[in-house]
């Protein structure tokens, strides 16, 4: 579920490369994978999970991969209802028709469950880290909320097999949307920024850029779903971080390298970029935003446990996103120009 997203278009393509599987691909969007729409070994159905015909139908299959989640954070504060029920009530359902089956769900939780961690934040570990969230009107922690309360839900539920997976920042091409060329609101950083580099608009620095993330490789990231697949035995009845504590940066310094990188790219003077502006999170998001202000994985436990280890530089990956955005939406901005 959530197949057509970012995450879900790039496990898609490896399971298509890597297995003779048969897939039921559940989402409400698929233009990220149309590529692929008339491949026999997929069946395609367009529809919402909120259907018990639709959850029945994918329970009826032995591996669930939830990714379907409203995740923009831009989104937390603004729809806070709509981000609770989807991230609450639909895995809930979900993971009941699973126990019922007898299917082994994979879920897709988050790195916010952590909340909000500060700047001296340690490394974030599965089974010891605290969660901290804020009060109730710091409606940013409401997604975070909802899916610590799935995870719960999850691992309460005695007769189901599950995995419960965190995911830091996974970044890459196909990620988001461009705002005003295929899609509407703010975007998650990787995006907004690429959106910006393609526009020749400035980037906004969310107070000051000050927060630090750790980035993961999408293609990092798709290895370790593999392990998990692979190793029932010790990923059954386990949580998993899926990071790259080596990719930390804070988003000043991301800002600043991702132009470095398209000025390598386009041969374009670097005098020629308009200069990063700085916003306070309320403006940009509106009431109720917070920020986690550093978020690293330990990935010790997956490690031991998996074998994984990541391997794709930060400087790669953003290579290869903003890559992907000149040549995605350049010619998108082309002709709205012409058909102005
Ligand atoms: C988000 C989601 O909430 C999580 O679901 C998801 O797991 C996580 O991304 C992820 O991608 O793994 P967050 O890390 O806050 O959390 O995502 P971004 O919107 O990419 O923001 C990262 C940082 O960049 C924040 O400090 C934000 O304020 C800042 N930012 C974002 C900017 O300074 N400018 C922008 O234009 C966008």
């Amino acid at each position: 579920m959530g197949a057509g997203g970012f995450i879900g278009s790039h496990l898609l393509e490896a399971i298509l490369e890597r297995t003779q599987w048969r897939i039921f691909a559940v989402d409400l969007d698929f233009h990220k994978v149309q590529q692929h729409l008339q491949n026999h070994r997929i069946e395609f159905l367009c529809e919402d999970l909120e259907e018990p015909s639709v959850l029945k139908k994918i329970s009826s299959y032995p591996i669930v991969i939830q990714l379907a989640a409203i995740c923009t954070p831009s989104r937390y504060n603004t729809e806070t209802q709509k981000v609770i029920e989807s991230n609450f009530l639909t895995p809930a359902a979900l993971a009941k028709a699973c126990a019922d089956s007898g299917s082994w769900l994979l879920y897709f939780s988050t790195s916010e469950v952590y909340g909000k961690t500060s700047s001296e934040a340690l490394l974030l570990e599965e089974d010891q880290s605290d969660f901290v969230y804020g009060s109730i009107h710091a409606s940013r922690w409401s997604y975070a909320i909802a899916k610590q309360l799935s995870e719960r839900y999850i691992a309460s539920l005695v007769h189901l097999s599950w995995t419960i997976l965190r995911p830091f920042n996974f970044i890459g091409p196909r990620m988001d949307f461009v705002s005003g060329l295929d899609g509407e609101g703010i975007p998650r950083v990787l995006a907004s920024f690429c959106g910006a580099l393609v526009k020749n608009e400035a980037m906004k620095l969310v107070d000051g850029g000050k927060a630090q993330r750790s980035f993961t490789s999408i293609h990092d990231a798709i290895r370790f779903i593999f392990l998990v697949l692979e190793k029932p035995h010790l990923s059954k009845q386990e949580v998993f971080n899926i990071g790259n504590p080596d990719n930390e940066i804070s988003i000043r310094e991301l800002s600043f390298l991702m132009q470095k990188i398209h000025a390598e790219i386009t041969h374009k003077n670097p005098k020629e970029y308009k200069s990063p502006i700085e916003v306070s999170g309320t403006n940009y998001y509106g009431k109720g935003y917070e920020d986690s202000l550093r978020r690293v994985p330990s990935i010790q436990k997956s490690q031991k446990l998996l074998g994984y280890l990541p391997t794709e530089p930060l400087e790669k990956t953003l290579k290869e996103s903003i890559l992907w955005f000149i040549d995605h939406y350049t010619p998108i901005i082309e002709n709205q120009e012409t058909q102005r």
